[in-house]
Formats: structure tokens, sequence, C-alpha cells
């Protein structure tokens, strides 16, 4: 349960109230130390009733405005659909509110810049919300690159498939396979190789779903990216892997290798005439990244009370979508493309 709102308590507006404004929701009212929930703001909230309701929070609106003009509220979470980030982060920072803003921040490169000037000079905090660099396994590998464990990094390779492809409607409205899927694994890449990527060459195809080629989208890629210090890596994603969320990660090095598998229920293999049997990966995102959700929280929590800046900026939300921008390009002109071309 967070601690009664005190002097020192985060007190927390959520914009938006739909799946991930739920996680965050109630990882702040019930998980989070120092923090509370205030107020939220949902034009749909009458669909969140079952959930919110039990939460007791103390204020409930649709239109958004009702949170940033609460004096009370000290930060902002945007947990809205893409394309209303970059407008509430500018009024959130006008406003004052420090904020945290779900991934992507926009699919527009100048709106993202646009919307990170305001807050730079609004002079609040904020942090995008990468949840996958606050996973046990992928913090563990990150943690043993950074204390130098695989030497110097040369590879970087990294699988990232759903288990299923989104609803049509939402493939239409969400950037492409490399804005709404892959920015978590350019994210991831950062992160991984603690180096900034410079150039992409992105092949992708439509194995999966007719629907989303139709939608002039691809559901099966293979990104080669160039790191700054010299190393290189590869992403490979698809829209439905049959047995599950597949999500991991290898960096080799001069001195060796780490490695994460995939997340399970259990680690009880069956091993029957038919031969052994484990259990699938955990099924989506909300079930393997449930704790990486409250652990990001934390972080921003902590950030906001200690005064210190986030552990993932509003530069880094910027510099995957640069990285996507590049693989687009990558793909539809068949070459290899620096991020210089698309800065
Ligand atoms: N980091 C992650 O793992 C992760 C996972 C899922 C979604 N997301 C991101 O979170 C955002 C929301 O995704 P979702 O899956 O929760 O979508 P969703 O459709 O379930 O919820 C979006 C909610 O925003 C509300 N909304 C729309 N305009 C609004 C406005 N002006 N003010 C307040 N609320 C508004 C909608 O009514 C809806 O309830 C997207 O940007 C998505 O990319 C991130």
């Amino acid at each position: 349960m967070s601690a009664s709102p005190s002097k020192n308590t985060v007190r927390v507006g959520v914009i938006g109230t739909g799946r991930i404004g739920r996680i965050h929701t109630t990882n702040l009212m019930r998980r989070i130390e120092g923090a509370t929930v205030a107020a939220v703001a949902d034009p749909f909230v009458d669909n969140a009733r079952e959930w919110l309701d039990p939460l007791g929070v103390p204020e409930i609106h649709k239109d958004y405005k009702a949170v940033l003009g609460n004096p009370e509220v000290d930060a902002v979470y945007v947990c809205s659909s893409t394309d209303t980030h970059a407008q509430i982060v500018e009024e959130a920072a006008a406003a004052g509110k420090h904020i945290f803003c779900e991934k992507p921040i926009d699919l527009d490169v100048a709106k993202v810049r646009g919307a990170l000037e305001k807050v730079e000079r609004a002079g609040v905090t904020m942090m995008v919300g990468f949840n996958r660099r606050f996973d046990h396994n992928y913090a563990a590998l990150q943690a043993a690159v950074a204390a130098g464990e695989v030497g110097q990094v040369h590879l970087v390779k990294i699988t990232s498939r759903d288990p299923q492809p989104p609803p049509i409607d939402y493939v239409k409205v969400s950037g492409g396979l490399f804005l709404d899927m892959t920015i978590h694994d350019f994210d991831m890449a950062r992160f991984l190789s603690g180096s900034e990527v410079t150039a992409v060459s992105a092949a992708g195809t439509v194995l999966v779903s007719n629907e989303i080629g139709a939608a002039g989208d691809i559901d099966t890629a293979v990104i080669t990216l160039w790191f700054e210090n010299g190393a290189i890596g590869v992403i490979d994603n698809s829209r439905q892997a049959v047995y599950g969320y597949d999500q991991r990660a290898e960096v080799f090095g001069s001195k060796g290798m780490v490695r994460t598998e995939n997340d399970t229920e259990t680690r009880v293999i069956r091993t029957t005439a038919e031969g052994p049997r484990s259990d699938k990966p955990l099924w989506f995102f909300l079930e393997r990244y449930a704790e990486a959700y409250a652990r990001e929280s934390e972080a921003f929590v902590r950030a906001l009370r200690e005064g210190t800046t986030p552990p993932t900026t509003g530069a880094d939300g910027l510099a995957p979508m640069l990285i996507g921008g590049a693989a687009r390009k990558s793909l539809e002109e068949k070459r290899v493309v620096t991020i210089a071309e698309v800065s």
C-alpha cells in the first residue's frame, strides 16, 4: 500500500485509463512507496470504473485539463493514446508538472523535439516509459556488460516477437512496426551496448497478416545496427510467435557472452515417452513485464523525491525514434541509412 499522503509523497495525475494507465494507477496506489494517485482523467473513464473504483482515487475526470489545473498534482503519467502525448506533455510542462510519458512521445520527430524543448524550458523532470530496462533479466544483462564481464562489446542480438498481432485499427495509427514495436528493441540496443546507434539496415516483409500489409506495414523484420563504439547488432521481430511472447537478448564480446532466456510460469520440465515438455514463455507484455512496470515507477518516484535525473529521459525517448525513422527509410530504399540522415 502506498503511504498515506504526506509532504514528501509524490501526488500523481494519471491521464489515460486504458491498458497501460490501469497498470500504472494500480502500481502507484498499491505498490509504490512515496507515491499516490491524486486524480485520473480519460474521456472514457467510465469504462475503467470496475478496476478504478476499488482503488479509491480521490478525483476522477473526463478532461485531462482538470488534472493539470489541480495544484495538488506534482507529476502526471501520460498514458493516453500516442497521438495525444506531445500536446499533453507540453501543457503539463507549462503547468509545472513533472512528467512520466509512455512511449512513443509522438510519431513525428519535429513534434517530439518541440515537446522536449518545452519540457527543458519549464525545468520539469521527464521520464519516458521504456519498461524493459527495468526487467530483472535485461537489467542484469546490462549490469554485466557495464561491469566489463564480456569485455569489449562486439555483438548485440535481440529477439522480440509478439504472440499475436494487434487489432488492425491499432496497426493503422501505430506508426508502423518500427515505431510501435521495435522502438523498445532500439532502446534495448542502446541500453545493452552502452553506445549510440549510427546506422541501420532493415529488411521487412508481410508473412503473418495480409491486413497489416494492406495497411502499408510489415509484420516480420530483421534490422542490422552499427554502433558508435564499433559493435554491431541485430534485432529480429515478428508480430506473431505461436508459442507466446518471445523476449531474449545476448551480448557477446572479447571476454565472453551474457544472454537471457524467456521467463516462464514455472521451470518444471515434464519428460514422457513423447519427449520433454516445459512451459511456454509468459503470454504477453502485461504478464512478462508486470514487475518491470512497478520498478520503472519506483525509479521515477525516487528521482522526483531525491531530485535526481530519472534513468530514461526525454532524450532517450527521441533516440529510438530516429533509429526507427532510419529503419523505415532503409526498408523503403533498400540501403544502409545513417542516423545523421534522419536527424
Ligand atoms: N511501455 C509499454 O510497454 C506500453 C504498453 C502498452 C501501451 N503503451 C503505450 O501507452 C499508450 C496507451 O496505450 P494503451 O495500450 O493503454 O491504449 P488503450 O487504448 O488501452 O488506452 C488509451 C486510453 O487513452 C484514453 N485517451 C485518449 N485520448 C485521451 C485524452 N485526450 N485524455 C485522456 N485520455 C485519453 C482513451 O480513452 C483510452 O482509455 C500508447 O502510447 C502506447 O504506445 C506502452
